[in-house]
């Protein structure tokens, strides 16, 4: 199967953690593109859903699924997103597609969060991907220089020659070189740094379920 079949086989399959009658949290990225469609597909059941980017807001809207504002929403049941790596206790890295700040804010407003990822996200120990951290522009020097002092290496991502501007009006530091052995302690760590909106390690906003696409289907794993 190819990786885009595996993202299509778990965006299907997520469906099943969608309540009848309740708003659904939904993420952004390639794979939630996925569950998007399928979400379309039974949009008469829902009432609608919170979103966490502009670009999952086009799509949720194109496809005619309402979209809800996050403070009008109340508790949600579910959550639903991708990742960048997720190990086996649930904790993730995420922001790749720069979307960190709003997808754990509507995280955290959710009782479940069920991970939809294929297989190659899953690793043993957080930090090979590019951590994605929002700052606030003034700050970006100083956050990577402490970035540094860890052994890490912060560059700003830059998006058509010119750093990206997140929905936020905000930028995105992508941090190399980094091990995160301590998921739950590093988060907290760096959320103290001013200037840091936040940091793209969802530990405490972990996965309670991840559906993994495999070439053998898919594989729940329950944190
Ligand atoms: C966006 C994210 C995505 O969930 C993450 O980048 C995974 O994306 P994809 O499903 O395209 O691999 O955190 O900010």
């Amino acid at each position: 199967m190819t990786q885009d079949e595996l993202k299509a086989l778990v965006g299907q399959a997520a469906l099943q953690y969608v309540e009848p009658g309740q708003v659904v949290g939904v993420g952004t990225g390639s794979t939630v593109n996925k569950f998007i469609e399928a979400l379309a597909t039974i949009k008469d059941r829902v009432p609608g859903a919170v979103s966490s980017s502009e670009a999952s807001t086009a799509r949720l809207q194109a496809l005619g699924i309402p979209v809800i504002a996050a403070q009008d929403a109340g508790e949600l049941s579910v959550y639903i997103d991708g990742a960048d790596e997720i190990d086996g206790q649930g904790y993730m890295v995420k922001g790749g597609g720069a979307a960190l700040t709003r997808e754990k804010i509507v995280a955290a407003q959710s009782r479940r969060f069920v991970c939809i990822a294929d297989e190659s996200k899953l690793v043993r120990t957080l930090g090979a991907f590019p951590l994605p951290v929002e700052v606030i522009p003034m700050a970006a020097a100083h956050v990577a220089r402490r970035f540094a002092a860890m052994g890490g290496t912060a560059r700003v991502r830059v998006k058509d020659g010119a750093p990206l501007v997140t929905d936020n009006g905000q930028h995105i530091l992508d941090v190399t070189g980094l091990q995160i052995a301590d998921p739950l302690g590093f988060e907290s760590q760096v959320n103290q740094w001013p200037g840091v909106v936040t940091v793209g390690v969802f530990a405490h906003q972990k996965a309670s379920v991840c559906l993994l696409g495999t070439a053998a289907g898919v594989r729940t794993l329950t944190f």
